[in-house]
């Protein structure tokens, strides 16, 4: 375990694409360690609907990071140049290097040891706003902790949602019943480059929270 304070793990979880270690490969014992950590999150009346997928075979991850650059390709010609001025990330430090994280990823995800699917029950494409919440507040804690308790093992993975432009396909890869879960994200992991990993920008506190009534 790496010797990490709760301010450090919290600071310094980031997502890892250029520093995952494509070479060493990760015992199932340690990810199913990993998983009991998280498992501990909040879910809806506890109800633990939840469903984890972890693969590590080979061939299967090849056809993942097919499935994962055919819908980065859908995404990127839907917002059309997507790394453009116009964009709306444009301005953000560091955008740019982003771009080029993102893209090493896109080239490398199919020499990943280990990707994740967590799967929550049901479809929330027509579920209101109630049933959304509750659906992926019932998951994202515990992908989190996930990633936490990565961070703490000398792991890292990245937050992706890109594949979901062909999620079906995805569930016919891997025999997951489309009807009646939904995946959340797909999760690389990896042992990380180095474990010395910085805080990342985010807005300033001052600009995103008002206190007694909304103010923007
Ligand atoms: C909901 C969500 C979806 C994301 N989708 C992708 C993705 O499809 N591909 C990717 O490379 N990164 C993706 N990211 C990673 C973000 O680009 C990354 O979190 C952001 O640049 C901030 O970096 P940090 O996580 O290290 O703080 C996603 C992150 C989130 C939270």
């Amino acid at each position: 375990m790496l010797e990490l304070d709760a301010k450090q793990l919290l600071t310094t979880t980031r997502s890892v694409r250029k520093r995952l270690d494509f070479t060493k490969s990760i015992s199932r014992g340690l990810l199913e360690d990993c998983l009991k950590l998280a498992l501990q999150a909040p879910n809806g009346s506890n109800m633990n609907t939840w469903q984890w997928l972890i693969i590590d075979d080979k061939n299967t991850i090849s056809s993942i990071a097919k499935i994962y650059n055919d819908a980065m390709d859908d995404y990127v010609a839907l917002l059309g140049d997507a790394v453009g001025d116009n964009y709306m990330g444009a301005d953000i430090p560091g955008f740019e290097k982003i771009n080029q994280s993102v893209d090493y990823l896109r080239e490398n995800l199919t020499q990943a040891p280990a990707i994740l699917i967590p799967l929550m029950s049901g479809r929330v494409e027509n579920a209101g706003v109630f049933m959304q919440a509750s659906s992926y507040g019932s998951i994202i804690q515990a992908v989190w902790s996930f990633f936490l308790a990565l961070r703490s093992h000398g792991l890292g993975s990245a937050w992706t949602t890109a594949h979901l432009w062909r999620e079906q396909e995805l569930a016919e890869l891997l025999g997951i019943p489309f009807e009646k879960y939904t995946q959340v994200g797909l999760f690389p992991i990896a042992y990380t480059i180095g474990t010395d990993f910085k805080p990342a920008y985010r807005k300033p506190v001052e600009e995103v929270l008002s206190w007694n009534h909304f103010n923007s």
